[in-house]
């Protein structure tokens, strides 16, 4: 996600921001920015790339004078990665220069209205509205203009805003995105993430939703969310750098799998609106959703788990057949595609070859293609007809984890906004369905909050030689997701079957101690999935049951027991797979492996 520093003191501001930039690359982007105040104007150096072409340009930040400036890496939400939709935007009159991190939700009528009052827009982003509201709140006083900036946003930000007309001075404001305020000699800065700042200062300020800071070299001033200044308490930080990249986790797995609360808020809040699902990017027309009569799911890895998840969302609600094929496969087999169909490809990079391969044969057979993407501006992001991005933020962990998860939340939004758009839905379920889709990132939070039992399961069975997954039903996808999981970075064989299926060979793999996981979240088949269970530990399997809260059958035929709460079928494995990555992770941290970068594995396939 965006990075954001801001520098006022004596010193040439634009080299220390390229090497705050430099530390905060790490959170991905795609373009890069600065703007300086120098002889009481704001100059933008700005570009689409690496940070690198930035320095380059600017010599290493040497030519562009000033002390005070703020600074941007952006990872492109709304508007592709391009000189314009770089941060920093100036407002019109050149006056105001804003940096942004979060997604400002209704930019759409704020650009209306300005627009109507004669002000001018260069970029596709929500950003510029605030630089632009800056200037349409001016009241003469920084700090008081901010606050009045905000009062007309909804959704996420962390703000960094120069003026012109107050040459050494910043003001910051975040609500939910990062953003943090350090205090050095003589100088102070705003920073997304303290490890950026530990050269310089580990004096910080952690800022609360709402609170306004207003930055001098020689002073820091705060303002509570009514506007009323406050003093606040700084905190010292004495971790190391390393550590604090991963915001103090160990591993990029970890923090990514804490952060799923967070990016299934992210994917899910801005999609309903006022009761409807809307969304962005996905002009259907009304007549062809009407006609649709098949959907083909194509993706790959951990896309393609979520995409048998989606399978079952939309047959269920839409009643017509969903088809969901691994790429590599699907690109070869000649598919069978026709106008009323639609093929969605699923891919956190969108620079998977075979999704890539796929997309461009089901668009060569006039097709239309629609992209759940994670990567904005990335190739399938481009070349599909519609794309609905999953907000999950950089994923660096090779294993996915919030990007699977969003990809699924994804795949109900879309089900929903299909449903409703041809009629299948009521205004009641609709509701119900939002509701639940709106309870969700905080379910998520409840299961993520305690690792205990996950832990120690994980030390129980760290050490087997094979680990066998059983589930039917949408169980059964889950399954084939925790079994990729655990295999690709504890390196223990694995693997999924159907429940049902298990008599038909791998049961004769079962001796006594060896490990099955046995998922049981879903109602209709859960009985079912006991029989199961009693069968192989007829053969002297221990088994660990993954069931919902409150069945307490399962204790009896189980040696262990995970539980999740309760929130809806057809969301279930969206809270269920967040125990199996957590069982996954401890079991390769204990086997000593290299969490976040498993051998022989790439982030993106990018070859065939
Ligand atoms: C690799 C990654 C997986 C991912 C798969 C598909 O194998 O390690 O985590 O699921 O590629 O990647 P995509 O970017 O297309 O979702």
């Amino acid at each position: 996600m965006c990075g954001i520093i801001g520098y006022t003191g004596p010193r040439q501001a634009a080299p220390i921001l390229l090497d705050a930039l430099k530390k905060l690359e790490y959170r991905g982007y795609d373009s890069a920015g600065m703007a300086v105040i120098s002889l009481d104007a704001i100059q933008v150096r700005k570009m689409r790339g690496r940070l690198q072409l930035l320095a380059n340009m600017t010599r290493d930040g040497r030519d562009l004078p000033g002390t005070v400036g703020i600074g941007h890496t952006r990872w492109a939400t709304h508007g592709e990665p391009s000189y314009y939709n770089s941060h920093p935007h100036l407002s019109s009159s050149g006056r105001f220069a804003v940096v942004h991190n979060g997604i400002i939700e209704n930019y759409r009528p704020l650009k209306d209205m300005l627009i109507a009052k004669g002000y001018t827009f260069l970029s596709a982003t929500d950003t510029e509205v605030i630089s632009n509201l800056m200037e349409y709140c001016d009241q003469g006083d920084l700090a008081r203009t901010l606050m009045a900036a905000v009062k007309h946003l909804q959704g996420s930000y962390a703000l960094g805003v120069l003026s012109a007309d107050e040459p050494d001075r910043i003001a910051a404001v975040r609500r939910d995105s990062p953003l943090i305020v350090g205090r050095g000699e003589g100088e102070n800065f705003i920073v997304s993430d303290i490890p950026a700042i530990l050269s310089l200062t580990r004096d910080v300020y952690l800022m609360k939703d709402g609170e306004v800071a207003l930055l001098d070299p020689e002073k820091i001033t705060f303002f509570d969310p009514y506007g009323e200044q406050f003093d606040k308490e700084s905190f010292h930080v004495d971790w190391d750098v390393s550590a604090a990249e991963k915001g103090g986790y160990e591993h990029f797995m970890m923090k990514e799998m804490m952060e799923q609360p967070t990016a299934l808020r992210e994917t899910i809040r801005p999609r309903i609106k006022d009761g409807r699902f809307v969304l962005d990017g996905l002009q259907l027309d009304p007549d062809w959703v009407k006609s649709l009569s098949m959907v083909h799911i194509v993706a790959c890895g951990s896309a393609y788990h979520a995409g048998r998840l989606g399978k079952n969302l939309l047959e269920g609600r839409l009643g017509i057949p969903v088809d969901v094929d691994i790429a590599s496969e699907f690109r070869y087999r000649q598919p069978i595609l026709k106008p009323e169909h639609l093929v969605v490809i699923i891919s956190q990079s969108g620079e998977t070859a075979d999704s890539i391969a796929a997309l461009r044969e089901a668009k060569g057979k006039g097709v239309k293609t629609l992209a759940i993407v994670n990567v904005v501006g990335s190739t399938i992001a481009r070349e599909a007809d519609y794309t609905l991005y999953t907000w999950a933020g950089p994923e660096i962990a090779v294993a996915t984890t919030k990007g699977y998860t969003t990809q699924v939340a994804a795949l109900a939004l879309l089900t929903c906004c299909l449903a409703q758009e041809r009629g299948q839905m009521s205004g009641e379920e609709l509701q119900q369905m939002e509701a639940l889709l709106m309870k969700l990132p905080d379910a998520a939070e409840e299961v993520l909050s305690d690792h205990k039992e996950v832990q120690r399961l994980a030390s129980l069975f760290f050490n087997h030689k094979d680990i066998f997954f059983i589930g039917r039903g949408i169980d059964y996808s889950l399954s084939l997701e925790g079994s990729l999981k655990l295999k690709e970075i504890s390196y223990i064989h694995s693997e999924a079957q159907p429940a049902g299926e298990l008599k038909h060979g791998t049961i004769s793999l079962i001796q006594p101690g060896t490990l099955v996981i046995a998922l049981a979240t879903g109602k209709r088949l859960r009985d079912k999935t006991i029989s199961n269970i009693q069968e192989v530990r007829a053969r002297g399997a221990v088994v660990l049951a993954l069931c919902l809260e409150h069945d307490e059958e399962i204790e009896s035929v189980a040696d262990h027991v995970l539980r999740v709460p309760f929130l809806c079928e057809e969301l279930e494995p969206i809270l269920a797979i967040l125990p199996l990555q957590l069982f996954a992770y401890y079991v390769a941290a204990l086997n000593g492996n290299d969490v976040d970068k498993p051998r022989n594995l790439a982030k993106s396939v990018t070859v065939e």
